[in-house]
């Protein structure tokens, strides 16, 4: 599996050049003697004229991988996650650690309590989606959801050291490592073959400190607790199960 940068359209070659040199990744240049199906395991982040987006492959079967929060104003919705932060204050400030694509900080900002959330993600080119992403939605209900956001590209632990500061909530998600990989929507997927971003062994015990409320942690089902420290409640679904942390 390799990982380049590549463009659909030749206006977009100027962005992917200076993506490639801020991001190093390699510009994607086919060899003539090679076929399409020789790079089906490959990721390309891909400019285009509108968006930025990550694919597998080369065929046109592959599906632009991207952060869709018109579509998911609109067409998602995790009831498991909102039920973990039942019981949060009026107006409440969250920090997601481990943002990826924003799907679940998105998520939290939907409940009408939430009124601001940080999002940082230490993965220079996940960052890179994240904000497309947000440049580019379309939709008023997406729009003023994102207004909520504030998007950071630095390791989450060194950013609770240096910004000191507390939140009424703090979110992990850290990657599900060791869990069958044919299980994986396509985005975790992606994370998962691509992020080199790891959350460090006091992750959890730092964020504890620094939550005024709680810290949820997102897990697979079967998975043991993270840190080994055992939550005050979890929230279990078919797949995931959200752990539960009181601070106070
Ligand atoms: C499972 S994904 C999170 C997906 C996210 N919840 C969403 O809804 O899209 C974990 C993310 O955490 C990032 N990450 C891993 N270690 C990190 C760290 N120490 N600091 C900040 N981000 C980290 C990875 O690059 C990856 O994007």
């Amino acid at each position: 599996m390799r990982f380049y940068l590549t463009f659909d359209d030749p206006q977009s070659k100027a962005r992917a050049s200076v993506l490639s040199k801020k991001l190093n990744i390699e510009i994607f240049k086919k060899p003539s003697q090679q076929k399409i199906k020789d790079f089906s395991e490959d990721y390309f982040l891909t400019c285009s004229k509108d968006r930025l987006f990550l694919k597998k492959g080369l065929g046109y079967n592959s599906k632009p991988i991207f952060s869709d929060f018109d579509d998911w104003s609109k067409n998602y919705d995790d009831n498991l996650l909102k039920d973990s932060t039942k019981g949060l204050p009026k107006n409440f400030s969250c920090l997601d650690l481990t943002a990826g694509f924003g799907k679940d900080a998105f998520e939290i900002s939907k409940i009408a309590n939430c009124k601001s959330m940080i999002l940082v993600e230490k993965e220079a080119w996940v960052f890179e989606l994240l904000v497309d992403g947000i440049k580019n939605t379309s939709c008023s209900r997406a729009d003023d959801l994102l207004k909520k956001f504030k998007v950071l590209n630095m390791d989450g632990l060194e950013f609770l050291e240096l910004k000191n500061e507390t939140f009424d909530l703090v979110y992990i998600d850290p990657m599900f490592l060791g869990v069958q990989k044919s299980k994986a929507k396509k985005h975790m997927q992606a994370l998962r073959d691509l992020s080199t971003a790891v959350i460090q062994k006091q992750f959890l015990k730092t964020s504890l400190k620094f939550a005024n409320y709680r810290v949820i942690v997102k897990r697979h089902k079967n998975m043991e607790y993270l840190e080994g420290i055992v939550p005050n409640r979890s929230v279990k679904g078919k797949v995931v199960r959200y752990d539960i942390y009181y601070t106070n």
